[in-house]
């Protein structure tokens, strides 16, 4: 198919072909990256600014690599060191990377949003690494990607995103497109951490984390974002663990061949222990590495050459 979207900003704006694409234009870059000399001319002549004004090592390491693995100009602004900490709003940065006649812009902010607002404003191709608590579409996508390379198969499988939904943009990401790919997804928290409504996104809700687990094939585990809790959502960081801590003993709960994932950066011991992310089940290191791919083939598709450009 030919890609016609000029942004990249959720998962749920993607169609499950659209995703299809994704995934299978990542399969034929991840190559690449295998490969002495890791770079092709796919993006030659293109410049992609990074925008980021959450940290972030994986995601924006990765879509650095990504550009430069295909021959991209980069530019990284740092909002810190930026005309932004002088008053500048971001639009008025924005027109001013435009008149420079930029190609792409990757941006993550802690505002939901701000993608949308700077898409509507710029003819550069926008792409959301992370926006508030709404969405991280890139994420969602690597996870995809990782989950059909390990089980073959994504339609059909029992997902399981535990810990701190509310806070968390991965989570939704990952809800709508393993939806969209025919995926069963429960998601299991104390209730403080669960967006009010959320049996409305068409998951099942688990408190419990032993009934969780059983029966799953994929166990998501997500960080305690304690930075985005404006109050104590839970008594003790301990009372979490023991409660909701994916431990080697848990994990036995799940289906033997589960795997496990984790969209990083990990708190070992709260949320998952040192044993099950460095266990046989863990497939983050392959996350990670299947991101480089994933961005790739985003980056790609909106700004590779179309036919019959000049
Ligand atoms: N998963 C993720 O977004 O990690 P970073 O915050 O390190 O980019």
């Amino acid at each position: 198919m030919s890609w016609k979207s000029k942004d990249l900003l959720t998962i749920q704006d993607l169609s499950t072909a659209e995703i299809q694409t994704i995934l299978d234009t990542a399969a034929s870059f991840k190559e690449v990256s295998t490969r002495s000399v890791k770079k092709v001319p796919a993006l030659r002549g293109r410049t992609v600014v990074l925008f980021f004004h959450e940290p972030s090592t994986r995601t924006r390491i990765s879509f650095e690599l990504a550009a430069k693995r295909m021959s991209a100009d980069i530019l990284t602004v740092q909002a810190a060191s930026s005309s932004l900490v002088k008053g500048e709003t971001l639009i008025d940065t924005l027109k001013t990377l435009d008149s420079m006649t930029i190609d792409a812009i990757v941006v993550r902010h802690k505002c939901s949003g701000v993608p949308l607002m700077l898409a509507n404003a710029t003819n550069a191709s926008v792409i959301n690494a992370g926006d508030g608590a709404h969405e991280h579409p890139t994420q969602a996508l690597l996870d995809l990607y990782t989950i059909n390379e390990h089980k073959g198969k994504i339609a059909g499988l029992t997902v399981t995103i535990i810990g701190d939904v509310t806070h968390s943009r991965v989570a939704r990401s990952n809800i709508h497109g393993l939806q969209k790919m025919g995926a069963k997804v429960r998601v299991c928290a104390p209730p403080t951490l669960l967006p009010a409504g959320i049996e409305k996104m068409g998951v099942t809700v688990f408190h419990d984390l032993d009934k969780a687990l059983e029966g799953t094939d994929v166990v998501y585990v997500l960080r305690l974002q304690l930075e985005r809790q404006k109050k104590n959502l839970f008594p003790t960081i301990r009372e979490y663990s023991m409660l909701y801590s994916v431990t080697s003993e848990r994990l036995k709960r799940a289906k033997k061949d589960a795997i496990v994932m984790h969209p990083g950066p990990m708190n070992r011991g709260v949320e998952i222990s040192s044993g099950v992310a460095d266990g046989p089940a863990s497939v983050i290191d392959d996350q990670v590495t299947n991101g480089v791919a994933v961005r790739m083939a985003v980056l790609y598709l909106l700004k590779g050459e179309k036919e019959g450009e000049k």
